[in-house]
């Protein structure tokens, strides 16, 4: 279904991902971050957008996400929602909206629902449990992010391949049980070996996403610019590009910048014309 142009699906509801994951359908998730990107997800047929709070890095120049805030991610969500794409809409949680608080937490996570989010997502393992009961008390649909979690990144001394200790792999295999005993109806798995990830798909019932996590999740989430290539440099190891974003666009726009300086942009094409009946009053006007 979801293959079809936006226009002609229905709206992807929780009931409906739950359905696909256990039919065997791979789950399609990317971001979006404004109009113009939840357009293109949309139309491309994906089953999930996320305004994720990579929006920082991505779009707003952060060097990582820490700095955003609850504004701007509303900013971000409420020009998706305008857009009432038929993807499920699920919004990220930015650092310090769940670390003060639960009541903190579910006026915030609520707020994203009334914004047009049908689920939220937040980082972290059995320590963001009250949490996560608080927000599913107040009927709020939450994703768990497990693995790479980018909000911590201080601890973690960096964006690194996490699970690869022992310790590390057995926690994150009790964490994604007590998440899915909470109610998160899915977990995010990111930056973790291709096995580890698989074990946690094996051992719950709830759909896992992956991102740099191996190709035994139950589906895999990508940000939109790493997609389409948008961003200059290499990518990380876990990105594929499907298009050479910035090359072509900044091929066309340098283009357009010498058609500009040459005189060939705009012509008639390009140009409005002047009712014949004002010719002449045009041409007898002096200052
Ligand atoms: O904010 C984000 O882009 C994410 C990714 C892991 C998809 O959370």
């Amino acid at each position: 279904m979801s293959h079809l142009p936006a226009e002609t699906r229905p709206r992807v509801t929780l009931p409906q991902l739950h359905a696909w994951h256990h039919a065997g359908r791979k789950l399609v998730m990317v971001t979006a971050y404004d109009a113009a990107t939840a357009r293109i997800a949309d139309a491309a047929g994906v089953d999930v957008i996320l305004v994720g709070d990579s929006v920082g890095n991505v779009c707003l120049g952060f060097e990582n996400t820490l700095p955003v805030s609850m504004a701007m991610m509303n900013h971000h969500l409420e020009a998706v929602a305008r857009t009432h794409p038929a993807a499920f809409l699920m919004a990220d949680m930015p650092y310090l909206s769940y670390h003060s608080g639960v009541e903190e937490a579910v006026r915030n996570a609520g707020g994203f629902l009334q914004r047009g989010a049908q689920a939220i997502k937040l980082e972290g393992g059995a320590k963001r449990l009250p949490v996560i009961h608080a927000l599913i008390d107040a009927e709020v649909p939450v994703m768990g992010h497990l693995g790479l979690t980018p909000q911590s990144v201080n601890p973690m001394g960096g964006f690194k391949v996490q699970g690869k200790q022992k310790s590390d792999a057995l926690r994150l295999l009790e964490d994604a049980q007590k998440l899915q005993e909470a109610g998160c109806f899915g977990l995010l798995l990111e930056g973790i070996p291709a096995d580890l990830a698989a074990k946690v798909t094996e051992t719950v019932e709830i759909p896992t996403i992956g991102i740099g996590a191996g190709p035994h999740c139950s589906g895999q989430v990508l940000v939109f610019h790493d997609v389409l290539g948008l961003l200059p440099g290499t990518s990380a190891k876990f990105v594929r590009r499907y298009a050479k974003g910035f090359e072509d666009l900044r091929g066309a726009l340098a283009e357009w910048a010498e058609d500009v300086r040459g005189g060939g942009f705009p012509d008639e094409r390009e140009s409005y014309t002047l009712p014949e009946a004002l010719r002449p009053a045009l041409s007898q006007w002096r200052p």
